[in-house]
């Protein structure tokens, strides 16, 4: 049995979720109990009061320390020997791992902040801070139902069929496979013939292929971290789930040496973005800071994601579902950073000789060694990579449109 402890202002809350289906049957199996306890009890004043306004001026109002501090208190003194939860943005992330290591407590108190957050000397009186997600809510309560969502359903007996937990997405690092059922087809869409066959070993391929497949192309970071065999990792698909890509159209040289901004281009935006779609490039850059070319690269975006031409073309769909649009190079860096937790090495080309150039197959064996995330950087009219921050790889590339598929080449072992 886990017995949650949820502090909040707004205990009546949980009332909802924790009334329905999986939460409510645990409770009635008795697999885990969660009691609210309403902060304002532990507000001194007669108007109950848990909040105040902050030292320094400023928005808002932040929950005092007194009344929180109480309730922790009171809260350890009741149970045996709780862990001690807040929810907060500024936390460690909240994963399938931290779901499956809360499952092993025999008590878990949550807490759940609201207004600007809570008085930051609260935080020497608990045990971790967790964040459910890099967003902002209005309070912790939601948070708090997650975490007692994701961790009840990890707690042996809970859900019907102990499989169930063991095969969902993130258990093994992957997102899942995807689902059929009934009818056979539908709308003509048909079923894969591999999930009619039978075959118990094809279907356990097949299903283990396409969480891999899944998990390369929409969250390269957890594809980069998963526990997987060398020959599942395979050369071409970890280190094409590390390489991005990005067309600069600012700044770059005119033919008088003149900075200038280049157009975007519809054939560039679906050239690039199909090549990296077959290659498995997770994020192709289109990069300008010019808000009229954004809005075009958007129109264009939209039609194929989700106008008529979504419908009309699915694999474009999906081709055009990688293109990102950044107003410069260095929110390109920014964003691959984050993704991939680390600054990415950037891979220029060049038609000039001269200078350290490394071949098509070097890049290849980089990626392939280093954890690190690569960013290809393709110019349009001549590129001012002399301007670039960082030390690039430069790669010989002497025909403009050849540029755009040295890459290819790469995984191609051509040198
Ligand atoms: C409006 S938020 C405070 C946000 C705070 N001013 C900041 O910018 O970090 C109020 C409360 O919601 C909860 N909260 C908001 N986002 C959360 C998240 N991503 N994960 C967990 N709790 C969150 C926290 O308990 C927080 O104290």
């Amino acid at each position: 049995m886990l017995q949650f402890t949820v502090i909040t202002i707004f205990p009546e809350m949980f009332a909802s979720p924790l009334g329905h289906s999986i939460l409510k049957k645990a409770q009635e199996k008795g697999l885990i109990s969660v009691r609210t306890v309403d902060l304002r009890d532990y507000a001194t004043d007669r108007h109950r009061t848990t909040d105040d306004s902050p030292y320094g001026g400023g928005q808002g109002m932040v929950m005092k320390p007194e009344p929180l501090v109480a309730a922790i208190e009171d809260a350890r003194k009741k149970l045996d020997n709780p862990r001690v939860v807040l929810l907060a943005p500024q936390g460690r992330l909240f994963t399938q791992e931290q779901a499956a290591r809360l499952a092993q407590e025999k008590e878990l108190v949550l807490i759940c902040g609201r207004y600007e957050g809570i008085d930051e000397r609260v935080k020497g009186f608990v045990d971790e801070e967790l964040s459910i997600g890099d967003y902002t809510l209005s309070g912790g309560e939601p948070a708090a139902v997650v975490v007692i969502d994701a961790v009840t359903r990890l707690i042996p007996g809970v859900l019907g069929n102990e499989k169930s937990s063991q095969e969902e997405s993130f258990a093994d690092g992957l997102l899942e496979y995807p689902h059929y059922t009934r009818p056979e087809e539908f709308r003509g869409m048909k079923v894969p013939e591999v999930l009619l066959s039978g075959d118990h070993d094809k279907v356990r391929s097949w299903r283990r292929q396409m969480s891999l497949e899944l998990t390369r192309r929409r969250r390269p970071d957890l594809f980069h971290k998963a526990p997987l065999a060398a020959e599942e990792r395979g050369s071409l698909a970890a280190g094409a789930s590390r390489l991005c890509m990005a067309l600069l159209h600012y700044p770059v040289y005119d033919k008088n040496g003149q900075v200038v901004t280049t157009a975007v281009t519809n054939m560039d935006i679906h050239d690039i973005a199909r090549s990296a779609r077959t290659y498995g490039v997770p994020r192709f850059y289109v990069v300008t800071p010019v808000k009229a070319l954004q809005k075009l690269a958007l129109k264009i975006l939209s039609h194929w994601e989700q106008g008529y031409g979504s419908e009309y073309n699915q694999t474009r769909k999906e081709a055009l579902a990688v293109v990102r649009l950044k107003d410069t190079l260095d929110d390109v860096m920014l964003d691959v950073e984050r993704e991939y937790g680390s600054k990415p090495k950037l891979v220029v080309t060049s038609a000039r000789p001269g200078g350290k150039r490394t071949s098509f197959l070097e890049l290849r064996d980089m990626l392939i060694k280093s954890d690190q995330p690569f960013l290809l950087l393709l110019g349009t009219a001549t590129t001012c990579w002399s301007r670039l921050t960082a030390e690039p790889i430069i790669i010989t590339s002497p025909c403009a449109r050849r540029r755009l598929f040295f890459w290819i080449a790469c995984w191609e072992n051509k040198t």
